[in-house]
């Protein structure tokens, strides 16, 4: 694989969608293969694409990257101001957009952009079960969601590190830690799978159900959440130090490669699911190569080895089977899924292009610390 020609390959087709994009927020290219703009200002993955033009534009320091970033990021702010149906994706959403800002150029409004979403983020938690709450609707097989969480959750808690680390004001870091140790404690399962969802009796903190949620059924192994727990652990390390978290990076990141062995290193959309139909998750292969690559740095020379090898491997194979670089269609990474149970399989998926950008300009050393 030579990640130089690849790169040159993103900036050139970025380049192309910046230019047909404009205001808009893409998601999922339609059936005439162009992006559309969301359809909920709310959506989760909002910030994706500023998330690709920022770490371009760091990569590049060409300025047209940062102009069509802040265009996301000042159309969030009807997000913020509405407020209602902000969750805890509030990570997804301003670390990509006014957090990425604020490091990079320093700009204050971007500051305060982030420390507001950070704010919202913490009133999300729950200080009896030491959980941030996933979602206010019932998204979780009809259980009451008010003591409900998932492992994505782990993946928005560099927003709360990222306002400690601005503010000064430890209490960020604080539900972000006690939320991580409750992942630990009830979601990592000792063979180094996750639980995508996990519900709390709020009155009495027993947990009353694991919910399949976007994986195959309760008990599966939903391939995108288990890398969102290698990347999240392996963040939560880098922001605390606490070695508990770098271990459980290391033991979801060893399920993970045992279980894209049998598959070419294209992870299944769920590694426990019926051999039939055969859906595939190439979203779950870039965020878990970025995860892997996130261990390797807290790692030394013998064993980094281990997760940079691996993370090699899941994005060359995305590269070889999955990547479109004709300018002419909007998005790169073909063969996302959005959940099991639903019907969109296969496709470019604008976060399955982010964390491949990310993966590609960690190769290169050239990429910058949005999480
Ligand atoms: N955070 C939702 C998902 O991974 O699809």
């Amino acid at each position: 694989m030579n990640t130089n020609e690849i790169l040159n390959k993103i900036i050139a087709k970025i380049t192309a969608e910046t230019e047909r994009i404009g205001e808009k927020i893409p998601y999922i290219p339609n059936e005439n293969g162009r992006y559309e703009d969301a359809s909920s200002i709310y959506w989760w993955t909002n910030g994706f694409w500023a998330g690709i033009l920022w770490q371009l534009y760091n990569a590049t320091k060409d300025d047209t990257f940062k102009a069509a970033a802040e265009i996301s990021e000042d159309r969030l702010d009807k997000a913020l101001e509405g407020f209602e149906r902000i969750d805890h994706d509030t990570g997804f959403l301003w670390l990509h957009t006014a957090g990425a800002n604020y490091r990079l150029t320093g700009n204050k409004r971007s500051k305060c952009r982030m420390h507001h979403a950070a704010t919202v983020l913490a009133g999300r938690y729950n200080p009896d079960l030491k959980i941030i709450r996933a979602w206010d609707e019932q998204w979780m097989k009809g259980y009451d969601t008010v003591g409900g969480s998932i492992i994505d959750t782990m993946m928005n808690l560099p927003l709360l590190y990222l306002a400690t680390e601005v503010t000064g004001d430890p209490r960020f870091k604080s539900i972000a830690m006690n939320h991580a140790d409750t992942m630990l404690k009830y979601m990592l399962r000792p063979d180094g799978s996750v639980n995508h969802q996990i519900v709390f009796d709020i009155e009495t903190g027993g947990v009353i159900a694991n919910p399949g949620g976007q994986g195959y059924e309760s008990g599966s192994s939903w391939s995108r959440g288990q890398a969102w727990a290698i990347y999240g652990f392996a963040l939560s390390y880098r922001h605390t130090g606490k070695k508990e978290y770098l271990d459980a990076a290391k033991r979801t990141a060893a399920y993970f490669m045992s279980n894209v062995l049998h598959t070419g290193y294209i992870p299944l959309a769920d590694f426990r699911a019926p051999d039939e139909p055969v859906y595939f998750d190439t979203t779950a292969g870039a965020a878990a190569a970025c995860g892997m690559l996130e261990i390797a740095e807290h790692t030394d020379e013998y064993e980094k080895r281990l997760y940079t090898k691996h993370a090699k491997l899941l994005i060359s194979a995305i590269d070889e089977k999955w990547c479109d670089y004709n300018m002419e269609n909007d998005g790169i990474v073909g063969g996302g899924s959005v959940s099991y149970h639903q019907d969109k399989h296969h496709e470019k998926i604008i976060y399955g292009d982010y964390f491949f950008v990310e993966a590609i300009l960690r190769l290169e050393n050239k990429d910058f610390l949005i999480w």
